[in-house]
């Protein structure tokens, strides 16, 4: 997975990654060849005692050195280069991905989830591509080279390498196969630390006002221990590991001195060849012992490639048109058709054969108690969610035929749980027509009822914190309902916008929106009868399902549902 994932990523950087690997060779080459010129120095020159040699060698010595730490440097800055950018791209490529996601798949993830996959996955395969360029490229020469020159010092001497490699390979095997699954429980309790750190600073003050600060601190606390736990029983594996390698290394050196101090003795073996096989005989295991610590990563990395490879392969539920349709036919008629909708892994359906017509210049009401499916049947229109069943049409078309641009360009949605955005208020109000003159934003804040607070707060540069938290709730219903009004859309959908207006701010509103969107179609969503009552039509929602739709005094002469909802709220003479 992380190589498929890697391999596509490699592709602009293919040159700068041939630059990389030139540079390692090299780099190693010159590695490889200081220990035997230093055993010609020992063994010609200081043997002998001849200086010439030795100034000569030493000479050639530092010129291969200096070549050696420049190719080196060359190598780690590119490969940094390189793995800085793989990331880069990595991060913007799961960021778009996750940009085409419907509700749908934005909550098979969970927000946190996909917060970590974007950050810290996406560093591990960083890291490990990183590595990979500054070491691993050039462990395997070191290795190799290293087995060929000892060779070339002592054959015999080089017959100590069966055995030691085999064992330090036996050691890190082992290592890595303990150390995989352990990575993937790191990443799911870093996912579970994010996942609860953010609902406790979300909903920090429903924890004071509860005095549960004790337990969600215990739940934080709980969470943080699981992923030490992980991270000790990964760092326990790490310590065993470095002190196994250290003492085959040194295990090594000792009987390569014994068994080379006899060959001397004997005669075939000079002491600058000793040298220089003992020099190799580190590279070597130098090389290996990289070239494991980059296998550890390599666990870690794949866990995250799984993951960020499992966000790119999840497609968005709402698929844009093939063929959209990229003009409306008309001025935004609404028709619901037998609409159905379940949400996911739900196994009742909210919404069941809902249908209704809604046209320009109409208002029409929704009505249910919580939890009917008002909201569900709203996110329809726009495909935040697709209908499961039946159609959604506008101007006759199906919305799943509508180009995505075309169709949001139509709509204006004042959410339930108005979202702003940090900024200004004037940039988020024109977060849907950018080019929206000051004019006309300060005539859609009038409308809202919105114009005089934001006087009072400073005007349009006033600042708007995240998720619009310096307002309140009402003033923010408010400010987006003015976004919704910048944008002139064909069709209005409020979705209970009015509920935290006080009475006689929502009768001003109203009355102040009512030549603003007479060209339109509104679809509002209200629990307040006096909201909807000169609507030119109620449709009464009861889960999920349409018992009633007509104009006020039609429901309260025929439908009882209507009746108890509007009898609850005002008397019988008032209702009239
Ligand atoms: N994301 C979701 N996943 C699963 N079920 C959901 C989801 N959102 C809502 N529901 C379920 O769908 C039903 C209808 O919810 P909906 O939000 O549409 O109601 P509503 O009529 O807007 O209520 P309210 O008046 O309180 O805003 C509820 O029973 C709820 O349990
Ligand atoms: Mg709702």
């Amino acid at each position: 997975m992380l190589i498929r994932l890697l391999r596509e990523r490699f592709r602009p950087y293919l040159g700068l990654i041939a630059v990389i690997v030139v540079l390692q060779l090299v780099q190693s080459i010159a590695n490889l060849y200081l220990p035997s010129l230093n055993a010609h120095i020992i063994d010609d020159g200081v043997a002998k005692g001849d200086t010439a040699v030795i100034m000569h060698l030493g000479g050639i010595m530092l010129a291969v050195t200096v070549a050696q730490v420049i190719c080196a440097v060359g190598a780690v800055y590119a490969g940094a280069r390189v793995a800085m950018s793989v990331g880069r791209d990595l991060r913007a490529g799961v960021f778009d991905h996750v940009q085409t996601f419907s509700a749908r798949e934005l909550g098979q993830f969970g927000a946190p989830s996909l917060i970590t996959r974007t950050t810290n996955d996406v560093q591990q395969v960083q890291l490990v591509v990183f590595m990979t360029f500054t070491i691993l490229v050039a462990a395997p020469v070191m290795m190799v080279g290293g087995v060929i020159m000892a060779l070339r010092e002592d054959v015999q001497l080089s017959g100590l390498l069966l055995v030691i490699v085999p064992v330090l390979a036996v050691i890190l095997g082992f290592a890595m196969v303990r150390l995989r699954p352990l990575f993937g429980s790191m990443q799911k309790r870093i996912d579970a630390i994010n996942r609860i750190m953010r609902e406790q600073i979300t909903g920090i003050r429903v924890i004071r006002a509860f005095v549960r600060d004790t337990h969600e601190r215990e739940r934080f606390a709980g969470a943080n221990a699981d992923l030490m736990t992980v991270a000790v029983g990964v760092g326990r594996m790490m310590a065993l590991i470095f002190p196994s390698v250290f003492l085959v290394m040194n295990v090594s050196s000792v009987a390569v001195l014994w068994f080379g101090g006899h060959r001397i003795d004997q005669g075939p073996m000079l002491v600058g060849s000793l040298v220089a096989f003992l020099s190799y005989l580190m590279q070597i295991l130098v090389a290996v012992m990289m070239a494991v610590m980059m296998f550890m990563l390599v666990p870690r990395a794949e866990v995250s490639a799984d993951r960020i490879t499992e966000v790119m392969r999840t497609s968005s539920t709402v698929v844009p048109p093939v063929e959209p349709i990229t003009v409306l036919p008309g001025r935004g008629h609404l028709e619901l058709r037998d609409v159905g909708f379940s949400y996911p892994r739900a196994t009742d359906p909210v919404l069941r054969g809902v249908s209704f017509v809604a046209a320009p210049g109409e208002m029409t009401a929704i009505i249910g108690s919580t939890g009917s499916g008002k909201t569900t049947l709203l996110q329809t229109i726009p495909r935040l969610y697709d209908v499961t069943e039946g159609a959604v049409l506008v101007d006759g078309v199906d919305v799943r035929e509508l180009g995505l641009d075309t169709l949001w360009g139509a709509i204006g949605l004042v959410p339930q749980k108005p979202y702003l955005f940090s900024g200004t208020v004037a940039s988020n109000l024109r977060y849907g027509k950018e080019d929206a003159t000051d004019d006309e934003v300060w005539h859609a804040l009038e409308v809202a009822q919105a114009a005089e607070f934001v006087t009072a707060m400073g005007g349009l540069d006033a600042e708007i914190t995240q998720g619009g938290t310096n307002v309140s709730g009402g003033q923010r219903q408010r400010l987006a309902i003015a976004r919704a009004l910048v944008r002139r859309p064909e069709i209005y959908l409020f979705d209970d916008s009015f509920s935290a207006l006080d009475f006689a701010t929502d009768a001003a509103l109203r009355a102040a929106l009512a030549p603003e969107t007479r060209a339109a179609t509104v679809i509002v969503v209200a629990q307040r009868v006096s909201t909807i009552r000169y609507a030119d039509r109620i449709v009464v929602l009861d889960d999920g399902v349409v018992v009633g739709t007509g104009t006020h005094p039609e429901l309260m002469a025929t439908n009882e549902t209507y009746r108890e909802i509007v009898l609850s709220q005002v008397t019988e003479e008032e209702a009239a």
